[in-house]
């Protein structure tokens, strides 16, 4: 796609890819290989001796004895025939099998690297461009193997037979005959070029197309509502349209090598029929050596032509495999790092020290932020919009790594600790729930894989949300709907509190959590959060008055910079960032207010 980067397989020749495919896949398979390759041996030979047999069936009819012979000679052509078919119908399956695997193996493999990437490799790219590799570039990896052991196996070795056929006949008209092929295969190998540009924007076209389609079907409302169906309509048409031309194109460059091939056969055979004539009318010859080398001639067209476009075919096969290795040759950012300690949580102090962090080089999002989150107490983050919150959230879970400045947790670096295990510590719940595919009692189970239906129902009950999971008829069977679409944005909110309940982590991470949600389901899910944080270090992003007055301590986060820190009473007092942040948020008598109410820290 456009917006990835080009790494060296995108450009990788033709010879050094297959030879990458080969070494990758085609090892593996080498004895599946060789038995189809056998099995169409069997099919070359077949076909290379009915051609042959032509000449004592023909020589034998103007003979006198000759019946006998050729009644021998119908059955031996009759089972060498059925004997090819046999042989046809085994590599099919074989190849098929073995292609259907190699399919799966890369699909695998893709998805396995997919899942040891970075959070900065997602955010480049459109989930639909890795969908279209799964699918359509995957089958491309299969058919360039498929295409280039049939053609090298079954067409090479056929082609070799009759080959051979027609120089025993006669050497010098399979001179004749042969001498069009390198004409051919100039012709068609300039077609080449125009088919692997076709093929690759046609890839993206259909990638294009997917993404189109995912994003209206999920943004259903917004499209209906904004009456975006025109602009939707006016995008798929141009995907559509561009595939479309694209695939024609392709399609024009293959059809290409019919006529160049038919040509060129036409002269070769008239050129034979006209020699071979004269040689057997005038010079004498037998007109058995003559019909059998026409009949291989024939017979050897097919499989010449195939093997001329080879080429066509597999640099179709190729555009996938190129796509599956731009990807696969990505160098992993978060593998398994065995030799690293794993993170040792004794009460939960988390520290950001002097942190500078960039999404964009120079663009400094955290621009050295100092923040402590003490253990058992609640740090509320609170600042503009854009301040640099969200990001603080995902450095605690290693999304991204400072450029400067360290973050730690207990005084163990963070990039000095297994990834898994710093993960495996930390409960996180964003704004935007997100629920997988499945019931509630699966997506709560997410949190701590192997866990009973009890510690299940007891997480949800800490939740606040078994009730309105049992109010369903279905109970924690109930579909969730894709991303949860069959549930409020509050009840989303305490599944993903369960399965924060669940996890049972000593450090808990939320990011707005109840910023979405109106103020009957915030209530509601206040009070599980209130439960989640007794004995955590609990670190929440809160634009909700109620969040930020219970906290035991409020970071003003402007401009990637902890600007002022302390309890609610001292900061306004101060009057400074915090007191005009909460002035223009909640009105300049909320605050006298609020406290009169007793809603202090806790
Ligand atoms: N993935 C990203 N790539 C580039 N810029 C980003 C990314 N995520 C956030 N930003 C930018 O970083 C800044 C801080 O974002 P964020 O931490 O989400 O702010 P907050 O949560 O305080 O509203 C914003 O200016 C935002 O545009
Ligand atoms: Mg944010």
């Amino acid at each position: 796609m456009s917006d990835a980067p080009t790494p060296s397989a995108a450009n990788a020749g033709t010879i050094p890819l297959l030879r990458r495919l080969f070494a990758e896949h085609g090892r593996q398979h080498l004895r599946s290989y060789i038995g189809a390759g056998c099995l169409m041996a069997v099919g070359a030979v077949a076909t290379a001796i009915s051609a042959w047999l032509l000449k004592p069936v023909l020589n034998g009819m103007v003979e006198a004895e000759g019946f006998k012979t050729l009644r021998l000679l119908a059955w031996a052509v009759a089972g060498l025939f059925i004997l090819r078919g046999m042989a046809t119908y085994g590599y099919l399956v074989v190849l098929s099998r073995t292609g259907n695997k190699i399919v799966a193996g890369v699909q695998t493999r893709l998805f396995d690297h997919l899942l040891r990437q970075d959070m900065r490799f997602f955010q480049d790219r459109h989930s639909t461009d890795f969908m279209a590799r799964l699918s359509l570039a995957a089958n491309g990896v299969r058919d360039t193997l498929q295409v280039l052991i049939t053609s090298m196996g079954r067409d090479v070795l056929t082609l070799a037979g009759l080959i051979a056929v027609m120089i025993v006949q006669d050497p010098l008209m399979a001179l004749m005959a042969l001498s069009v092929m390198p004409v051919g295969g100039y012709f068609l190998s300039r077609l080449i070029r125009k088919v692997r540009k076709s093929a690759r924007r046609s890839f993206d076209g259909s990638a294009r197309i997917m993404q189109t389609m995912q994003e209206t079907l999920q943004g259903v409302r917004i499209v209906k509502s904004f009456n975006l169906e025109d602009i939707m309509r006016q995008r798929m048409a141009v995907s559509v349209c561009e595939v479309e031309k694209s695939v024609n194109s392709m399609a024009a460059g293959m059809a290409v090598s019919s006529p160049i091939a038919d040509a060129l056969a036409g002269i070769a055979i008239g050129a034979v029929i006209f020699y071979g004539s004269w040689r057997v009318t005038i010079a004498g010859a037998d007109p058995g050596s003559f019909f059998s080398f026409v009949a291989a001639l024939l017979l050897a067209y097919e499989p010449a032509k195939r093997l001329a476009r080879l080429n066509l075919d597999i640099q179709n096969g190729l555009t996938g495999a190129r796509l599956i290795y731009e990807v696969l040759d990505l160098p992993a950012a978060e593998t398994p790092q065995p030799h690293l300690p794993p993170l040792q949580v004794s009460s939960g102090r988390i520290v950001f020290d002097k942190v500078r962090f960039a999404y964009r080089p120079g663009e400094y999002v955290l621009d050295g932020l100092d923040l402590v989150a003490e253990p058992n107490a609640t740090t509320a983050l609170v600042g503009p919009s854009g301040g640099g919150k969200s990001t603080i959230i995902a450095m605690i879970q290693r999304f991204y790594a400072p450029e400067s400045g360290t973050v730690s947790i207990d005084g163990q670096t963070l990039d000095g600790v297994g990834l898994a295990s710093l993960r495996d510590r930390i409960a996180f719940v964003a704004q935007d729930v997100f629920l997988f595919r499945g019931t509630i009692r699966d997506n709560i189970a997410l949190g701590r894989p192997g866990a009973t239906d009890a510690e299940i129902q007891e997480a949800a009950r800490m939740a606040n949300a078994h009730e309105f999971i049992t109010g369903f008829a279905t109970g924690y069977e109930t579909s969730v709907g894709e991303q949860g679409a069959q549930l409020s944005g509050g009840q989303r909110q305490r599944i993903a509190i369960a399965r924060a309940f669940l996890k049972n982590a000593p450090i808990i991470l939320l990011d707005e959590p109840t910023a979405a949600l109106d103020s009957e389901s915030e209530r509601e899910v206040q009070k599980a959060l209130d439960h989640l944080r007794e004995g955590r270090t609990t670190l929440v992003v809160a634009h909700r008055l109620q969040t930020i007055v219970n906290s035991d301590r409020i970071c003003v986060i402007e401009n990637g910079r902890a600007v002022e820190a302390g309890t609610h009473h001292e900061l306004l007092a101060r009057r400074g960032t915090y007191h005009a942040f909460f002035a223009a948020q909640f009105g300049e008598n909320a605050a006298p207010l609020r406290i009169a109410s007793g809603a202090g820290p806790r």
